[in-house]
């Protein structure tokens, strides 16, 4: 009797394995790996790298296929992008979505570990191209109808990130909701989304915000530094920085459009090291003790004053300074590291050394991760198998 209990409950347990919500993040760092610039390593030390300081979530903004040979056997988690310039014909053509998906995702697949493909980026409530707004929900469904066709459904999880741009208001965080345009967008895709298990996707710079609203908002609140912070009335909530806020006004936004269980997670924060002359808080200074603060910050695995459970994860934006990126200055200088692989600051990592010996002592590729996470779900598979057996005799 008591085992037949524990059969069933371990029975119960099973679909979390095996369930369609596909995890694509490990831990709470990851680093966003922008290519705008022709000075900066070499996807293969940038692999080598990445493993050194041991950032295993990533995420590109195309589908490079230097990059994804580069990252084959390593054990690194990537999210590829689906470029806007290519929304509006794969929501045009599901036989375009299947091409590039089996093109640029399965090709690689299961030796590169690509986790997910976010359908755009920052498509809603900006540009000038609503068009690309209308096409966004076609291309999201299709590019998910491809990953199902292709079986990779179970390993890619879909979605797309959203700028502050898609909200009318974010102060104070409970009265957060999306613009009224966007609304008309953003609610079908949230359903999709939600269906398909996939978090909500923020790009969060309280640097910008601050660099906008310099008298209204505190410098030590944007970078984590001891300050009064503010109080929501309406939550009965305090908060002491600003990304936390800027996250947690995303929740009430989703909780007003009716998903409050959508989980928030950052595809973009950071701080540049270097700006114009009216971007005076780009410091170097400033970009450590926000960079610092924020790893401090995850390290502990806490969640927002408002979903206190919900441990947050970020995508901190970016691996390496990019020069050929357009104005303003700072957009050319959010680099935890330099073109050459040096660190910008010092925040705990060491960057690329010209001597080898750092990374020689890794094995290079991951082949004792990849071995065990297979035979975990053989084994899995069977105790399923064993198990119905018994319970059914
Ligand atoms: C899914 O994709 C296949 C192959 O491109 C296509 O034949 C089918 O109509 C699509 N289904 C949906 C629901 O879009
Ligand atoms: C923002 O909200 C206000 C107040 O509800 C409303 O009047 C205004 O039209 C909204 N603006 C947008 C862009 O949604």
């Amino acid at each position: 009797m008591k085992i037949c209990c524990l059969l069933k409950r371990f029975l119960l347990v099973l679909p979390i394995f095996f369930g369609p919500n596909v995890q694509a993040f490990t831990g709470t760092y990851g680093i966003n790996y922008g290519r705008i610039a022709d000075n900066i390593p070499s996807p293969d030390d940038v692999a080598k790298l990445l493993r050194a300081e041991k950032i295993k979530n990533v995420r590109i903004f195309d589908a490079d296929h230097s990059v994804l040979k580069a990252f084959s056997g390593t054990g690194l988690e990537l999210v590829v992008g689906l470029p806007n310039g290519l929304i509006k014909d794969m929501s045009s053509n599901p036989d375009h979505a299947l091409t590039w998906v089996k093109e640029n995702v399965q090709a690689f697949l299961p030796e590169t570990h690509i986790r997910g493909i976010a359908v755009g980026n920052e498509v809603l409530g900006g540009g000038d191209d609503q068009s690309q707004w209308e096409a966004l929900l076609g291309a999201v469904k299709n590019i998910y109808n491809a990953t199902k066709v292709l079986q990779i459904d179970n390993v890619v999880q879909i979605s797309t990130a959203h700028s502050q741009g898609v909200f009318n208001s974010t102060y104070p965080p409970s009265s957060g909701i999306f613009k009224e345009n966007v609304m008309q967008y953003m609610k079908p895709l949230l359903e999709l989304f939600s269906q398909l298990g996939s978090p909500f996707c923020l790009n969060a710079y309280p640097f910008i915000a601050q660099k906008n609203n310099p008298s209204e908002i505190d410098i030590n609140y944007a970078l984590f530094q001891p300050n009064k912070g503010i109080y929501d009335q309406e939550a009965g909530l305090h908060y002491d920085n600003l990304l936390d806020a800027q996250i947690d006004a995303t929740y009430a936004a989703l909780e007003d459009a009716g998903f409050k269980k959508m989980e928030v997670i950052v595809t973009e924060t950071g701080w540049p090291s270097h700006g114009d002359e009216n971007e005076p808080t780009a410091t170097v200074n400033n970009a450590r003790t926000y960079n610092s603060n924020l790893r401090k910050r995850l390290a502990k695995k806490k969640g927002t004053p408002r979903r206190p459970k919900s441990v947050l994860k970020v995508y901190v934006f970016a691996l390496f300074n990019e020069y050929m990126k357009p104005d303003p200055t700072s957009e050319r200088n959010f680099g935890l590291f330099k073109a050459d692989g040096s660190i910008s600051y010092d925040i705990g990592f060491s960057g690329l050394k010209s001597s080898s010996a750092a990374s020689s002592i890794l094995p290079s590729k991951d082949i004792l991760g990849r071995c065990w996470s297979r035979s975990y779900s053989l084994v899995l598979t069977a105790c399923a198998l064993v198990l119905l057996l018994f319970l059914n005799s």
